[in-house]
């Protein structure tokens, strides 16, 4: 038995959707999520950059006594996965492995689509993946840069997402992939719209569902639960506006937020 809690971080609200799965599949787990709204987005951003900012909050979280680190994020993923794992004393899991397993299961013509942050394509982790696993996969990876800005605009379900959308996607189209791995946390926040835009006969990969069980298996593996006949709490942690995180959080997690505290740049950076 554990009492600590699991800390998963994001640039923004789009780690809530790996959050949420994580809430439902362990309820009587503790987390404390922290958003970095004050440097979002992280995917424009040079990979250098986006490691640097997941070690802090890597040893910032540490410090906040957790017992596991999920990084809700596919850009930081892409960036720092194996620094924080070789750096951090507590077991760190990502969100870009469970998908490329679920994508090269699903496609049965073997095209599959990948939709990310330039950051997420450029580093070619699941490209090299997914040819890990089956080498004779076509594989199309589309970088698209407006889409976090727009799910963290105040109109995320407007005319404008449905068309950047429908741009992003056509060149999967047009390839004739049959499965799209959804690889940024924050995609799911809009599926509807993506998955209009696909059609039903496209297999939409997600990856919170596929993280939160490699969280619980590997918190019973190494013995490390929380007694089961409790229910958890959870906490909100923001380098940005606290209200601005509650008011979109509280939509996108569809659970209660009480209080979200605000985390000063430095506090991460002293980490
Ligand atoms: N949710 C992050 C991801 O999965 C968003 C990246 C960003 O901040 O641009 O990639």
């Amino acid at each position: 038995m554990d009492p600590r809690p699991v800390g998963v971080f994001d640039s923004g609200v789009g780690g809530l959707t790996v959050l949420h799965e994580c809430l439902v599949t362990m309820p009587n787990e503790d987390f404390v999520y922290l958003g970095d709204h004050a440097r979002l987005p992280y995917g424009p951003r040079p990979l250098a950059e986006v490691r640097e900012f997941s070690r802090e909050i890597g040893s910032f979280l540490e410090r906040q006594d957790v017992k596991l680190i999920v990084v809700a994020c596919n850009t930081a993923t892409s960036a720092a996965l194996p620094q924080l794992q070789e750096e951090l004393r507590v077991p760190v899991i990502g969100v870009i492995t469970p998908e490329a397993h679920a994508a090269v299961q699903a496609t049965r013509n073997r095209r599959i689509g990948l939709l990310a942050t330039q950051g997420t394509v450029e580093s070619g982790r699941y490209a090299s993946l997914v040819r890990a696993l089956d080498a004779g996969v076509a594989f199309h990876p589309v970088a698209c840069p407006r889409l976090v800005p727009l799910i963290e605009s105040d109109d995320p379900y407007g005319e404008e997402t449905e068309s950047a959308v429908r741009e992003y996607a056509a060149p999967l189209k047009e390839a004739r992939v049959d499965t799209v791995i959804l690889g940024c946390t924050h995609y799911p926040l809009i599926r509807p719209i993506l998955q209009r835009v696909f059609g039903r006969d496209v297999t939409l990969v997600f990856s919170a569902e596929e993280t939160a069980r490699e969280v619980a298996e590997t918190l019973a593996r190494k013995g490390i639960e929380h007694d089961r006949d409790r229910d958890g709490a959870y906490r909100f942690l923001t380098t940005g506006d606290q209200a601005a995180f509650r008011e979109m959080g509280r939509r996108f997690l569809q659970l209660p937020i009480a209080d979200v505290e605000h985390v000063a740049l430095k506090e991460l950076t002293a980490a």
